[in-house]
């Protein structure tokens, strides 16, 4: 493969947007940021240079890394952040992705602002399993806070609240015309009549699923994460944070202004979802008069509309070609029960602002994840003790009716704070069963992301998972093969990978609220026996671990 050289420069600039002006740290100065693009199987070397106030870290979100977590990126699991004036060089290693990804900040909330798209284009030789599109266009969502992230990140740790709506949603950095101060600046993608164009669609919104239509346009997915997938044809998608996908449309509606709407699926504070969706328009080149307000579409599904997420969500399959194979394994050596829980910490002399002076946290098996002084990798590698321990349980440590309505803010658990990872031998077969809960009434989709792997999912359901029943519906034939999947509210989800990655890799909600309030764990892979089957050696770099970050290690 090719190898590709970029210069990333962190830094705070100035935005005016919703009529406020703020200063956010970004890559080259641009919100989002520069999109990478190489062809599978090349390498990319990325220098970092912080010239921000606080330590950063930057992590490449679907690429596996082979061998390779020392450039992976989450904070404190394989890296110290990146301290202020200094660099660090990334070398990411692309193996089977094909298709749409990104590069984020994995640091406190950093991603807000710091996040692009990671374009992936067919090896010399090879070509996309759809006939050629005329044009490609990434199509990026994110998260716009008026106020600084780092102040909004404090607050919500220190006293547990629910400081987590934006102020408004992005298309391409542009919130659209329904916003205030927003319409010049509208994001307009020009097509041209008859064409066919590929979205590169990209989540990086902070905590928020969203469901995306364009008026009159059927979109045709077909790809999900950095791997194609049996073509869906919709009106609509929703798409979590951490998802991306690859849509096709065709431009063959009258000449005109058509809206391209992102909307939330699900804000625990949002009232009214049509105040904050992000608007954009698909609008045609040519001849014609310009209407006065562009079309909007005839359906797009509602505010909490489960039963649209779901008949949405279900409908992937991998390609299952002889081009495109799965690799589903079939006999499962490690087995893994993770419920998903909101959940409590005890605060001292309970002196937090949550239920009985407790603060609000979240668990996997009932332990929220705690970031270590030392990164998790380096403490492994280097066998130094004392900074993380092998017992994370393969099950929760007492069993209940998981999504019972009677869940209510007094029936809340609490949860254990402590950084514990989960050991897997070279090449275990893995399973595992997540269950979605209601503790503290507080049920929502989570979407789960593994870092170093693809996983597939091979089944889910609402409700209370049954081992007898359940494992019959499970799909072993195609599968999506995905690294981000939405643990559906109030149910369940089962995923199989092989840990066939020698390394330490995150495992988290991809909402940043939940992933701070400890929704994670750390799968350690063990080498196999030769160097092939081993983590690569370290870079002669890396930065150090100190405690100048605001929000790391304590
Ligand atoms: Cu998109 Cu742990 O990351
Ligand atoms: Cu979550």
């Amino acid at each position: 493969g090719n190898v590709h050289y970029h210069e990333f420069i962190l830094k705070d600039t100035n935005f005016t947007k919703l009529c406020s002006t703020k200063s956010a740290l970004t890559v080259n100065e641009s919100f989002p940021g520069p999109i990478v693009q190489a062809q599978k199987g090349d390498t990319v070397y990325v220098n970092v240079y912080n010239e921000g106030r606080y330590g950063v870290t930057l992590h490449w979100h679907g690429i596996k890394q082979p061998r390779n977590p020392w450039f992976d990126g989450p904070e404190y699991v394989t890296q110290c952040p990146i301290q202020p004036g200094t660099n660090f060089t990334y070398q990411i290693l692309l193996s089977s992705e094909e298709g749409t990804l990104f590069w984020h900040a994995h640091s406190d909330w950093s991603r807000a602002t710091v996040h692009g798209a990671f374009v992936i284009l067919p090896a010399n030789g090879t070509s996309y399993p759809f006939p050629k599109p005329d044009g490609e266009q990434v199509i990026l969502f994110a998260s716009w806070y008026k106020e600084d992230v780092m102040t909004l990140l404090d607050e919500t740790l220190k006293s547990g609240g629910l400081t987590t709506s934006s102020d408004s949603y992005t298309i391409n950095g542009e919130p659209g015309d329904f916003y205030l101060c927003s319409n010049e600046t509208t994001y307009r993608m020009s097509v041209d009549y008859g064409k066919t164009y590929l979205l590169r669609i990209v989540n990086s919104v902070q905590n928020v699923d969203m469901f995306f239509a364009i008026a009159e346009h059927n979109l045709t997915v077909v790809g999900a994460d950095g791997a194609y997938v049996k073509p869906i044809v919709t009106s609509y998608i929703m798409i979590t944070p951490g998802q991306t996908m690859d849509v096709l449309v065709t431009a063959k509606q009258s000449l005109g202004h058509y809206y391209m709407l992102a909307s939330p699926y699900y804000d625990g504070e949002a009232d009214d979802f049509d105040k904050s969706m992000a608007r954009a328009i698909f609008q045609y080149n040519g001849n014609y008069t310009p209407p006065s307000s562009p079309i909007y579409p005839t359906y797009i599904p509602g505010y909490y509309d489960i039963d649209s997420a779901r008949k949405f969500v279900t409908q992937f399959r991998s390609l299952a070609s002889a081009e495109h194979p799965v690799d589903v394994p079939l006999n499962v050596t490690t087995r893994m029960f993770i419920t998903i829980s909101i959940g409590m910490l005890h605060c001292p002399n309970n002196s937090c602002a949550g239920p009985e002076g407790n603060r609000i946290a979240s668990g996997l098996n009932n332990i929220s994840f705690a970031n270590p002084a030392v990164d998790v990798l380096q403490a492994y590698y280097r066998n130094l003790s004392g900074y993380y321990n092998a017992s994370f349980p393969d099950e929760p440590p007492n069993l209940f009716n998981f999504t019972s309505e009677d869940l209510t803010a007094d029936n809340y658990t609490i949860t254990s704070r402590a950084t514990r990872v989960k050991m897997l031998d070279y090449n275990a077969t893995v399973e595992i069963t997540f269950q979605g809960t209601n503790i503290m009434d507080s049920g929502e989709n989570h979407p789960v992301h593994l870092h170093g792997f693809r996983f597939y999912v091979i089944g889910s359901g609402l409700g209370n998972f049954d081992n007898v029943t359940d494992p019959l519906t499970y799909n072993l034939v195609d599968p999506p093969e995905v690294n981000t999947f939405p643990v559906p509210k109030d149910g369940w989800a089962t995923i199989r990978f092989i840990a066939d990655n020698p390394g330490v890799w995150f495992m988290h909600c991809h909402f940043d609220r939940h992933m701070s309030w400890g929704m994670d764990t750390v799968f350690i892979v063990k080498n196999g026996g030769t160097d092939e089957t081993s983590i690569r050696p370290p870079p002669d770099y890396l930065p150090a671990c100190s405690k100048n970050s605001l929000f790391g290690a304590d």
